[in-house]
């Protein structure tokens, strides 16, 4: 009986739906040049199957890993070798350390930027029906940004702002400016203005007809907070309902007996509000239930391991090893599906005929080793990892640039 982990981890699909969906390896049909909307259609008898994200959805992949291990480089490898499959990726660094750019050689600001070279070199089937684009938006190819974590705590705040100022207009004594300045230095501020970003990044790639969002995230504790908030915002906005429903009821009861509750909007002989007792018509609670449904859908997008995964990121030093099994566990416990362990910056070659005979036991093993205490059982039984392990060797020269992604990415997804 193989042994598992003492945490349960779901296997996610992610990877596996997109690399099964894509065309086949670009390199095996059409070396040297890409394909461009508006060249002649594919031959007859090209698959003409739906775009695969009509089918599926927008997949999600979440490229986490101690600080300095390569996730980095094994998110854009990933995003190169999907969008030369023929998928249409969007990479998006939220680390506020950002280096995306430096890793694909090339400057990126917080729009998306199309990558030149990293386009497929033929045209996937499906793209064109009878000689013409069916979506004039699709086309597959990557895309990437640095997400401005600045600028998105301020779009936040101003949000927020708004909300507060709507919802509470008869309060003249509230110093907005002072409580906005106090809530940008708020413990969990800057990674819930991150979460709204990726919600809208969502949207926009849905609507763009993406087929793979790639999430490069900071090192494993920052991007922990950022992957729990949903979760604990979800909670958080239920009992702040449930207080403010407590208040409503209060409301009522008072507006029973000596009628409701007014306020004077404007000053003296301002415009009378009757303050509302019924949820239906309360804007905070409004609010909080719109908030509760956002964090909600985002929560139940990284559960669904169809379309979410984590691709972990380790090297083979044994700290790295001890951090990737503490966020393995966390991981298990906030229900976020694992698609991919990669063992980077292989100090020494792995024998691939070995590799395959063993069934993957030897790269499993490795991939453990730091953690492995953890796991009940005599070592020569072979383990049941719920995800796929992938190494990737030390390169000399450190990979930058699309061709030498590509180059890296031969080692995790062929
Ligand atoms: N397989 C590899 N072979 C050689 N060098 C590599 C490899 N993978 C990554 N590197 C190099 O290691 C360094 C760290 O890689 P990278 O920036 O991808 O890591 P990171 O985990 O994203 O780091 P950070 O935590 O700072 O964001 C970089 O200089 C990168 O070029
Ligand atoms: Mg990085």
């Amino acid at each position: 009986m193989p042994k598992s982990l003492p945490f349960s981890i779901s296997r996610s699909m992610a990877l596996q739906g997109l690399l099964e969906e894509a065309s086949p390896p670009a390199g095996a049909r059409a070396p040297g040049r890409a394909w461009t909307p508006g060249e002649a259609p594919p031959p007859a008898g090209a698959p003409a199957s739906p775009r695969p994200q009509q089918q599926a959805g927008l997949r999600l992949l979440i490229v986490m890993g101690k600080g300095g291990t390569g996730k980095t480089t094994v998110a854009g490898a990933l995003a190169v070798a999907l969008a030369r499959r023929g998928q249409k990726v969007l990479a998006v660094s939220v680390d506020p350390a950002h280096n995306l750019g430096d890793v694909l050689a090339t400057h990126l600001g917080p729009e998306p930027q199309q990558i030149t070279g990293a386009a497929p070199l033929r045209p996937p089937g499906g793209a064109r029906a009878g000689g013409h684009v069916r979506d004039a938006r699709w086309q597959p190819g990557l895309w990437a940004l640095e997400m401005d974590v600045r600028r998105e705590m301020d779009r936040y705040l101003e949000q927020l702002a708004g909300s507060v100022r709507g919802a509470y207009r008869y309060l003249e004594v509230l110093n907005l400016g002072r409580y906005l300045e106090t809530l940008r230095f708020s413990p969990g501020v800057e990674e819930q203005a991150v979460l709204e970003a990726i919600g809208r990044l969502r949207s926009l790639a849905e609507r763009d007809s993406f087929d793979v969002l790639i999430l490069d995230t900071p090192p494993t504790g920052q991007a922990m907070r950022l992957l729990s908030l949903p979760a604990v915002s979800v909670q958080w906005a239920e009992q702040l309902a449930q207080v403010r429903r407590a208040l409503l009821e209060r409301r009522a009861a008072i507006a029973r007996a000596v009628g409701p509750e007014e306020a004077t909007l404007g000053g003296e002989g301002g415009v009378r509000l009757q303050l509302p007792t019924d949820p239906r018509h309360d804007e905070v609670m409004g609010i909080l239930l719109d908030y509760s449904a956002r964090s909600g859908a985002l929560q139940q997008w990284m559960r669904d391991p169809a379309l979410c995964g984590v691709v972990m990121v380790r090297n083979p030093d044994r700290l790295s090893g001890l951090e990737t099994g503490r966020a393995l566990q966390d991981l298990a416990a906030f229900g976020i599906p694992v698609a991919l362990g990669v063992l980077n910056r292989m100090g020494r070659p792995l024998d691939a005929e070995s590799e395959a005979a063993r069934g993957g036991q030897d790269l499993i093993r490795l991939f453990i080793s730091g953690f492995e205490a953890r796991v009940p059982g005599s070592d020569p039984e072979p383990l049941d990892l719920p995800f796929p392990v992938r190494a990737v060797p030390l390169r000399d020269p450190e990979p930058s640039g699309v061709e030498a992604l590509a180059e890296v990415s031969r080692s995790l997804v062929d």
